[in-house]
């Protein structure tokens, strides 16, 4: 994993991450003002996974005061199943946890097997449900939490500067 970097998102992702989003997402996904707008956002804090210099995976969270939410989470396709948004999801929760969140949260479809695989794997669980938060297609959501711990979270490694 030394090609791996987990950075800041900057200007110069937002092009590779509107593309990831459209094939992650499709019709759903955001755009490149969307992501850029959060550039500016106080409490936004997007990472981005780059491999060899290519982005190729990200995580959006807002933290405000001590909760964090996740609003993004992708892989590109051909980088699945290698552990990558554990990673990117591991960093984001020590992140979180360094601006005094104390738990994290995040809707999921219930079709959406591999995410929730994820994220049980990682120790969310369930507390809610969402009726008909999504839509193409409309469907619910459930609402997973995940409390962080100092034992687990206390020491954030982003590199902001690069
Ligand atoms: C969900 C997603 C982010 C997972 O990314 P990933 O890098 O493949 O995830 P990881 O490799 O870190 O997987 C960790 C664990 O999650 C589970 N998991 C991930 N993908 C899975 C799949 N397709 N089927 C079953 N379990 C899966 C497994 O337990 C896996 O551990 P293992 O590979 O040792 O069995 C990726 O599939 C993706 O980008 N999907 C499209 C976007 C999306 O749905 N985002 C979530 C919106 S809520």
């Amino acid at each position: 994993m030394s090609d791996i970097l987990i950075t800041s998102m900057q200007q110069r992702h937002i092009g590779a991450l509107a593309e990831l989003e459209k094939i992650c997402f499709g019709a759903l996904a955001w755009n490149e003002q969307a992501l850029a707008d959060e550039l500016t956002n106080d409490t936004a804090h997007f990472l981005v996974l780059e491999k060899s210099g290519e982005a190729i995976g990200y995580i959006g969270t807002f933290v405000v005061v001590d909760s964090c939410y996740v609003s993004n989470i992708g892989i590109l396709p051909q980088y699945r199943r290698q552990g990558f948004a554990s990673v990117l999801m591991e960093s984001a929760c020590k992140e979180a946890f360094s601006l005094g969140a104390r738990s994290i949260s995040l809707e999921v479809r219930p079709s959406n097997t591999a995410a929730i695989s994820l994220y049980k794997k990682l120790g969310f669980e369930e507390i809610g449900l969402r009726r008909g938060f999504y839509r193409e297609p409309k469907e619910d959501a459930l609402i997973l939490n995940l409390d962080l711990t100092a034992e687990k979270y206390g020491q954030s490694e982003i590199n902001k500067n690069t």
